[in-house]
């Protein structure tokens, strides 16, 4: 029996607008895919291995929080972060983390957010347990393998792995190649043969399904990956970053006209009223 074509337009939520978009946007590209992911594997514990700014971890939540309103389907989500940085990226400020706790209030009834590292919170999650899991922490090869090996018991029978940076790329801090992620995941594709989707947008991402295939409409996407349709869902997605991008460019414009308005009430108070009352 053929599987049927893997068609995104089954999954309308990948056209949601993100709710969270802060000025890091590495990950942008992948939202949709994010959105989608969790409508299709209706995972009952998400679990995300880097957070920093936020930008895919609650693009996670906003998915999940549509899908327990809407069929009530109960998701629990974990991120997990230092918010100290590595060896990638350098180090960041305190407010990253604040704001990040901020946002997370609005998910808080299924929503945690760990302050640790990976190794110490990894006990906190039973074997076995863990639908879908993302990893994007340090992209250094050692990590990145350690970190896989580290939670792959924790995985469900049908849990999903998805690895951000499968593309080579630089490092923020040492502007080096980091090529770590992209070694890893190719040794993946060959321990785990016929069990992955791959997009190459946005540094790339890899979706690996290493034990069961969790449900037919994951089998079409991966089973996809060896036809033409592979090309034409991966130009599908990478046009959708111009969706984010426009939704990005609106979330700069209202931050900027917020900060415009703030200064011209230090000079003209009753002029930044008129002008508030005006938009
Ligand atoms: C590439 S960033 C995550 C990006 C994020 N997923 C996004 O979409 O923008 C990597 C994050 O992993 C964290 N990190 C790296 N190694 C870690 C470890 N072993 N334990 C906890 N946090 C770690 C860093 O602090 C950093 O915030």
């Amino acid at each position: 029996m053929t599987t049927p074509r893997f068609n995104p337009l089954d999954y309308s939520s990948h056209l949601l607008i993100p709710e969270h978009l802060s000025g890091v946007d590495d990950w942008h590209g992948h939202i949709p895919i994010a959105f989608m992911l969790i409508e299709i594997l209706r995972p009952s514990l998400v679990v995300e291995l880097g957070v920093y700014a936020g930008d895919s971890y609650f693009a996670w939540c906003q998915s999940a929080q549509i899908l327990r309103k809407s069929s009530l389907h109960d998701i629990h989500c974990f991120g997990i972060d230092t918010f100290k940085g590595d060896a990638d990226m350098g180090s960041y400020s305190e407010g990253i983390y604040l704001s990040v706790s901020q946002h997370n209030k609005k998910y808080e009834n299924f929503s945690t957010i760990i302050r640790s590292t990976f190794d110490e919170s990894v006990e906190s999650f039973q074997d076995g347990s863990i639908d879908l899991l993302h990893i994007d922490g340090c992209h250094d090869f050692a990590a990145v393998e350690h970190d896989f090996e580290t939670y792959y018991p924790k995985l469900s029978p049908k849990g999903v792995v998805v690895f951000h940076d499968i593309i080579p790329t630089y490092a923020v801090a040492t502007k080096k190649k980091i090529i770590g992620a992209a070694q890893f995941w190719d040794i993946l594709k060959t321990r785990f043969p016929n069990r992955s989707f791959e997009f190459y947008h946005s540094f790339g991402l890899g979706i690996l399904a290493p034990n069961e295939i969790p449900n037919t409409d994951l089998a079409c996407l991966i089973n996809s990956a060896n036809t033409p349709d592979a090309d034409l869902i991966r130009q599908y997605f990478s046009v959708l970053q111009s969706h984010i991008k426009l939704a990005e460019i609106s979330y700069t414009a209202t931050r900027q006209q917020n900060s415009l308005y703030q200064l011209v009430r230090e000079f003209a108070p009753e002029l930044a009223d008129k002008l508030m009352g005006d938009v």
